[in-house]
């Protein structure tokens, strides 16, 4: 068995979310697709995967290589799900879900799909190769269908997360999309002023959690993110004649962000 897990992490249930995502992408659909007068979408049936992809570019990229079928049966699966729970239907709500949840950046779309950035340089990621951060780690992999390993050289770099983790609006689709973009706040920000951490020093080695990325929902990460020093005095205040001295406290926070980037991502 393997023992790289990052089954606790929000990648294992990219499209479910917290569970906030799913429900969104429906929200975009009805808000903003149906609206759009030159989306080509009036209903659920004109759907595409390119209409899913500004939002699957980062919560399921290999949308990319599937059908519109599929899309469209995601898209069923979501409203199917939200109908069994609104009906109180919850055994029913619950394996809906649990097929959601299977949808997910796993092992194969970092390991493989998203592994290499510099194509022209490094090429193209090849159907039956894993990539890890060295050609010999990869090896550790234990998926019967990938025979060759090779090295994926910014697996390692803060760029690799950056994929996803975004700069700001999604230009290149015919409706640019922002969701994610501490990327951004990364470069321009922490790199700027001269920090010098990768992502993958502080979520996966500093924090001791390795594949299960996590942000303030862990005490590992909490303990990482700020500094924080209070000063509290008292003090006595003569406020008018006729109510006197009265005593008032005077309290100051100063907190110091330790992460690499904005707190919290919006
Ligand atoms: C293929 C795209 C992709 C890549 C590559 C990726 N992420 Fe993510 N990451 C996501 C998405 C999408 C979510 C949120 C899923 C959701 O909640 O719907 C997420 C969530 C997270 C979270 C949890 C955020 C929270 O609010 O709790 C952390 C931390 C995180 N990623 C760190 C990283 C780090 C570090 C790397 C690089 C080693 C990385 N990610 C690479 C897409 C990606
Ligand atoms: C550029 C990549 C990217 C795109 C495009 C994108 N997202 Fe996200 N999204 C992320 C990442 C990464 C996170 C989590 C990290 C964070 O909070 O900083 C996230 C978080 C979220 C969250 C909050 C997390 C949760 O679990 O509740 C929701 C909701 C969400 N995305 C919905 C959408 C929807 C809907 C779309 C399309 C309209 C979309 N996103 C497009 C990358 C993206
Ligand atoms: C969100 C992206 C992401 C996902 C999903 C992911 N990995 Fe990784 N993996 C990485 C990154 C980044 C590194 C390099 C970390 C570093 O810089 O040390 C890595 C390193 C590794 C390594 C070598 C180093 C080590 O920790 O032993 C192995 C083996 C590995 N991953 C296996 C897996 C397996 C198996 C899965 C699925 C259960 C998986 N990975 C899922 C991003 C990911
Ligand atoms: C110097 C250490 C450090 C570096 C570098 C760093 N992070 Fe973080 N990150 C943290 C800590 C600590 C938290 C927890 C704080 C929180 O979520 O409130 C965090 C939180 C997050 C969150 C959740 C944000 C939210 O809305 O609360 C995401 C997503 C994330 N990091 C992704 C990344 C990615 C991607 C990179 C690289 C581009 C990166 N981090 C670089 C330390 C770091």
């Amino acid at each position: 068995m393997c023992m790289i897990s990052g089954k606790n992490s929000l990648h294992s249930h990219s499209i479910l979310g917290t569970p906030g995502t799913a429900p969104t992408i429906i929200t975009a659909i009805e808000m903003g697709l149906k609206n759009f007068p030159y989306s080509g979408v009036k209903s659920d049936d004109d759907l595409t995967v390119e209409h899913l992809m500004i939002c699957a570019k980062c919560h399921l990229p290999q949308l990319e290589d599937a059908t519109d079928d599929v899309a469209r049966e995601i898209v069923a699966t979501i409203r199917a799900w939200q109908k069994a729970g609104k009906e109180g239907d919850y055994d029913k709500a619950d394996d809906l879900e649990e097929t959601i949840a299977s949808l997910n950046i796993g092992c194969t779309v970092c390991h493989n799909k998203m592994a290499l950035i510099h194509k022209w340089a490094d090429g193209y990621p090849q159907p039956d190769t894993v990539y890890g951060p060295s050609a010999t780690t990869a090896g550790s992999h234990d998926d019967e269908t990938f025979d060759k390993i090779a090295e994926a050289p910014a697996l390692g770099e803060s760029i690799f997360c950056g994929q996803c983790h975004g700069t700001g609006p999604n230009f290149e689709f015919d409706h640019p999309s922002q969701c994610a973009t501490l990327y951004g706040s990364y470069l321009f920000s922490y790199v700027a002023h001269g920090g010098s951490e990768s992502c993958q020093e502080c979520h996966m080695h500093k924090s001791g959690l390795g594949h299960d990325m996590q942000s303030y929902k862990s005490k590992e990460m909490i303990a990482m993110a700020f500094d924080i020093k209070v000063e509290g005095r008292s003090l006595f205040w003569r406020k008018n004649k006729e109510e006197g001295v009265l005593p008032i406290g005077v309290i100051n926070v100063e907190m110091y962000n330790k992460t690499g980037h904005v707190v919290p991502d919006d």
